[in-house]
């Protein structure tokens, strides 16, 4: 699939085709500003208002079938899912079929192109993914915009992944019903600024604390949580105008003090939440090298010890080349504004 700026799918459901199956693809994406807490844990409704890059690799396939089965069966890469990864996915289709008055189970097959649990975003590409094939293959009635917010149930940052380019998600008011209408993602122009983002993988495993887990220990018990969150408030305003006037410096400004300072209030949650390795924290140190030489890079790391650099398309080369000389750095994969999720048309699958 290739991501044309501008054209983005107005109707991820565009392409429904069937009466009880669809398959669907939808990217990851990386937050330059954070979301970090939730307000209402039960809809995933967050604190603060959150602003991403869809990613134009790593995509996540998703195929739903409706069956005859007395329970739903769930494979995530080739192998069936168990305990926590397959309740999450039983408990999201129950919200489908709540929604579509149906009660009929599915056999769900997902396939992730990039690393699963290693803080690359694979539960956003996966939620995502998973809403779209199973709102056309229940036929739910549903908009972009309903679309996100059914993804969030899932995880809270796959509401972004619906989108391409830059997207925000705001983080709306209230709780529980009232809360989930208006909590959505939609997407913003700044495709002019058509950054680089040159992640760099220093650790594949899947991380030891869930970023589910650590954000509800730090919006609990540390006491740099309110500071970051209303700094973040701040910063989200701050991020749209610094991409409005495609400041490039600025948006990465923003990111890197975004992101430190979740890992910051991470640090101060009680027990302590450390995802940075001192990998993490070498590669930090050259992107700072990289700015002294004068190249504008700036990182953002998520729940987990890689760190994804922002630079502008044309430093991209140098950027890898100065990050290759970071020992311990196993995988460099690139990437650009990518495409909203949509669903796979008939013929294509
Ligand atoms: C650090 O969306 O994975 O990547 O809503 O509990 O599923 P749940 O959390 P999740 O958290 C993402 C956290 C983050 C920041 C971000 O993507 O904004």
């Amino acid at each position: 699939m290739t991501f044309t700026p501008g054209a983005e799918l107005a109707d991820p459901l565009a392409d429904r085709f069937g009466e009880d199956a669809a398959t669907a693809v939808a990217h990851p994406n990386i937050a330059l500003v954070k979301y970090w807490g939730k307000r209402d844990e039960s809809y995933f409704l967050p604190v603060t208002g959150s602003l991403s890059m869809t990613l134009d690799i790593y995509p996540t396939t998703t195929t739903v079938r409706l069956s005859t089965e007395p329970a739903d069966t769930v494979v995530l890469n080739d192998r069936p899912a168990v305990g926590e990864a397959y309740a999450r996915v039983a408990r999201f289709l129950d919200l489908v079929r709540a929604r579509a008055g149906r009660d009929e189970h599915a056999e769900v097959v997902s396939a992730n192109a990039g690393p699963t649990g290693a803080g690359l975003a694979s539960s956003a590409s996966g939620f995502a993914a998973l809403a779209v094939a199973a709102a056309a293959a229940y036929g739910l009635d549903a908009d972009a915009r309903a679309l996100s917010r059914l993804a969030r149930r899932g995880s809270g940052s796959a509401c972004r992944s619906i989108f391409g380019g830059f997207v925000v998600w705001h983080a709306g008011e209230g709780n529980g019903e009232a809360g989930d209408a208006n909590s959505y993602a939609e997407p913003i122009d700044g495709d002019a600024l058509d950054p680089a983002l040159v992640v760099a993988v220093v650790d594949k495993a899947s991380k030891a604390v869930s970023s589910r887990e650590a954000m509800r220990r730090t919006c609990d018990t540390s006491p740099f949580y309110l500071p970051w969150a209303d700094a973040s408030r701040i910063d989200l305003e701050e991020m749209r105008k610094a991409i409005a006037r495609r400041d490039l410096p600025a948006v990465g400004e923003i990111a890197e003090r975004n992101a430190l300072g979740m890992h910051a209030s991470m640090l101060l949650a009680r027990p302590s939440v450390r995802y940075l390795s001192p990998r993490s924290v070498e590669v930090l140190d050259r992107v700072l090298a990289l700015r002294a030489d004068g190249i504008a890079a700036y990182a953002t790391i998520d729940a987990g010890p890689n760190v994804t650099v922002l630079c502008a398309r044309a430093d991209e080369h140098r950027v890898i080349a100065a990050l290759r000389e970071v020992g311990g750095v196993v995988d460099m994969p690139v990437a650009h504004l990518g495409p909203g999720a949509a669903l796979v048309p008939d013929g294509a699958r």
